[in-house]
């Protein structure tokens, strides 16, 4: 398999988001603050992306339409912000999460806000990644053990559509690695680099 990259235009930028959209980054960055500053136990491997340009970003896919269905899957979620915005804009969205703290704040926010949007606590990385453990020595801000939850959201990797992560510096490749090696052909991986912005492969 190859993954095709797809150019993400600077244009995005420009695309204003739904009041909702607005609304749900503002709460969720006041949420953040207050988390940390309640919680006395940093989570090391947790950093927020940038909520407002990936809501362009998740806008301009569906203009475009780009994506081939609507099962939206983010890996890593944080407190499911990304997630949530996909939800709102008509996705089926699930956010799986391995610090149990940022998934109980997620189902919070999505219940005060009416978001239908699912979090499962538990590895994104499926069971029999064969590139995985070649590849777990290269990173150190991901958890590389297998999880089950694909059955328990009920629906397999290749069911879905549009994947969206937040790697570390230099730890993508492992993203794409479990991209390429489970889901399906046609399927896009939309990653947020920092300074680099939005990167898009698709899966061909
Ligand atoms: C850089 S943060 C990104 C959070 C969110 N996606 C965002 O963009 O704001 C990466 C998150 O991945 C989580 N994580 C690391 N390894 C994981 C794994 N194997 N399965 C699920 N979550 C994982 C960390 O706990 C952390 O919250």
């Amino acid at each position: 398999m190859t993954l095709q990259p797809i150019a993400v235009p600077d244009l995005i930028k420009d695309l204003p988001l739904s009041s909702d959209a607005e609304t749900l980054v503002d709460f969720s960055n006041d949420q953040i603050e207050a988390f940390m500053l309640a919680d006395q136990t940093i989570i090391e491997n947790f950093v927020t992306c940038d909520f407002h340009l990936v809501a362009q970003a998740l806008r301009w896919l569906q203009q475009e339409h780009l994506v081939a269905g609507n099962r939206f899957c983010e890996w890593g979620c944080g407190i499911g912000v990304v997630t949530m915005l996909a939800a709102l804009q008509g996705m089926e969205a699930v956010g799986i999460e391995i610090e149990p703290r940022l998934v109980d704040l997620s189902t919070e926010i999505a219940q005060s806000k009416n978001v239908d949007a699912k979090f499962y606590c538990d590895s994104f990385v499926p069971r029999h990644s064969s590139k995985v453990s070649d590849l777990a020595a290269e990173v150190a801000n991901v958890v590389t053990d297998e999880g089950e939850v694909y059955e328990e959201i009920g629906l397999a990797i290749e069911d879905f559509d549009l994947f969206f992560a937040f790697p570390w510096p230099g730890e993508h490749h492992f993203f794409e690695a479990v991209f390429d090696d489970h889901a399906s052909e046609g399927s896009l991986l939309l990653t947020y680099r920092g300074r680099e912005g939005m990167n898009l492969v698709r899966k061909i």
